[in-house]
């Protein structure tokens, strides 16, 4: 079993009670999907911490944000150290509770450790004091970014590290203390992460971390000492978030959501990369991405090879425990029953809605019982704004092929439906890349490359219902600080002032 340790404030964990007078109410308990029988921790919630991480985070802010910058990278770099000596425990715990390969989760924890190295040399540069020399005589303007306050960070399963982390950096470099309330999907491999900070010996109650589920960070958005909110989940929670901060101007808001993302295969494509990207694109990580592939508008005159290729290989991917296997998988399970039966009952969906299908998603039967699925891949000839199946993120390993003519059209595939995060062309023409470029609607555009696999050093989020444009990824850093502008005189004492000369006034 994972040791949980609980809430950290003040610079040390707090596990509330399971037992006893004073225990809690409520217990969350996880299981691994990947094997149904191995438990994995238990977790009691204490909403009666809610306030006192807040006093942390609050009492935090008021000696982090006087450090000078060498310093709070220092303390970064210290993190870095920390991280890197814990690589290992990372990468399985991520694997543990999200159900991910290993290899897949050391990725994850290669962008955590790398991330601190990208804030500093990328990130932070965005927010140096700016110089306006001589905007007026002996006056020169300045723009000084200076931090919001104590920040809630809200992250999903999917990315239980990466993400938060990349929000928390920037947060902390640019001078806020931090709450962080991850997924309770994924509360382990976030203590982790915690233990890094704790052992870098940051300051008392810069960093800090509540466990629980939607309600414990409800009550932590109507804390008004809390300036920044960075989301990264569903559009549905991002809904109920804002339903609460809308009250409060004071808040900076950020929300990174969900994506039903397109990609775009014309004729003259390089075929069997396209494959491969769009493999790895649609059914990596289960399809559980935001940015995952899940509509494949394709040429029609390369149709038909496209989709009897893409479905042998697609039958081929190995699906198993990311750790204890035979043969490394390319995919592991679900995060849990209600994505399978919510998957599943898609796949209903889409044979009632009348699109074709090349390959059925089926939940499987492994070595380990968990929540194990099939790729999906259907067809379907047109655009219908009333299918659900076309409408909605399933979040699970799924795709829906859809033929084009004319450019324009798979513009409007790409461009189809309530959210806007990713896109990707797969062409070698310069000319249908630009038109692209000027027409489809989403954060991110790749060439001949999969949808996933966003780069650190680049901006990321989406527009419509996929981001509020506070996009994450270097850029967050811009979002974590407000820009206090001053016009600042020189050599006063040289001045000669003849008060008699003010305009409009009796002498
Ligand atoms: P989720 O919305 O269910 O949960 C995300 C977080 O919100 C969790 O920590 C959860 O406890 C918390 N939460 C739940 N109810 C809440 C409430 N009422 N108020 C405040 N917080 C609440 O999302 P998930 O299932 O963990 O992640 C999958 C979703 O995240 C998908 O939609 C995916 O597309 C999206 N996602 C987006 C990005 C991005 O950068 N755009 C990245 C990864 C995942
Ligand atoms: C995600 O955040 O869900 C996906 C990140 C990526 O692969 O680009």
């Amino acid at each position: 079993m994972m040791e949980i340790k609980g809430d950290y404030f003040n610079n040390n964990f707090h596990l509330a009670k399971m037992s006893g007078t004073n225990a809690v109410e409520e217990i969350l308990t996880k299981t691994c999907p990947a094997n149904l029988d191995q438990k994995l921790w238990i977790c009691p919630i204490e909403p009666k911490h809610v306030d006192r991480v807040a006093e942390s985070a609050i009492s935090g802010f008021k000696t982090w944000k006087k450090l000078t910058q060498t310093e709070r990278n220092n303390y970064l770099k210290e993190y870095q150290k920390q991280l890197i000596k814990r690589r290992d425990e990372i990468a399985k715990a991520i694997s543990y509770e999200t159900g991910k390969p290993l290899w897949e989760a050391y990725t994850e924890a290669d962008s955590v450790i790398n991330k601190i190295d990208v804030t500093i040399n990328d990130s932070l540069p965005k927010i140096k004091t700016e110089t306006y020399e001589n905007i007026s005589q002996n006056t020169n303007g300045y723009v000084y970014y200076k931090p919001i306050g104590p920040c809630l960070i809200i992250g999903p399963f999917n990315f239980p590290c990466h993400l938060a982390n990349g929000q928390i950096t920037s947060c902390l470099i640019a001078g806020n203390s931090i709450i962080f309330k991850p997924s309770e999907k994924t509360i382990y491999s976030a203590q982790i992460l915690i233990e890094c900070f704790h052992e870098a010996k940051f300051p008392i109650g810069v960093v800090n971390l509540i466990n629980g589920t939607g309600d414990i960070a409800q009550r932590l958005l109507e804390i008004s000492e809390i300036k920044g909110v960075y989301f990264t989940g569903s559009k549905e929670t991002a809904e109920r978030i804002t339903k609460i901060t809308y009250k409060d101007f004071t808040k900076l808001v950020a929300l990174e959501m969900g994506g039903k993302n397109t990609s775009i295969v014309h004729e003259d494509a390089h075929f069997d990369f396209a494959i491969r990207e769009l493999i790895n694109a649609s059914f990596l990580s289960a399809g559980q991405r935001c940015t995952s592939n899940s509509k494949i508008a394709i040429h029609y005159k390369i149709k038909d090879k496209f989709i009897e290729k893409f479905h042998e290989i697609a039958k081929k991917l190995i699906i198993d425990h990311p750790i204890e296997h035979d043969k490394e998988p390319f995919m592991g399970p679900l995060i849990d029953e209600r994505s399978l039966e919510n998957y599943l009952t898609f796949m209903g969906m889409a044979k009632r809605e009348g699109h074709e299908e090349i390959m059925r998603g089926k939940a499987l039967t492994k070595k380990f019982r968990g929540h194990y699925v099939s790729p999906s891949i259907h067809f379907t000839e047109k655009l219908n704004p009333k299918s659900l199946f076309l409408n909605t993120e399933i979040f699970g390993p799924n795709c829906l092929i859809l033929p084009y003519k004319e450019i324009e059209e798979a513009i409007e595939i790409a461009n189809f439906g309530e959210y806007g995060l990713a896109t990707s062309v797969f062409t070698k023409s310069k000319d249908i890349f630009d038109k692209c470029v000027q027409e489809v609607n989403s954060g991110l555009l790749n060439l001949n490359k999969g949808s996933i696999g966003a780069s650190a050093k680049l901006p990321f989020g989406g527009i419509k219902n996929s981001g509020n444009y506070r996009p994450a990824g270097s850029v967050t850093i811009t979002s974590c600080v407000y820009p206090m502008a001053s016009i600042e005189t020189a050599n006063v004492e040289k001045e000669k002032v003849d008060l008699t000369q003010i305009k409009g006034m009796n002498n």
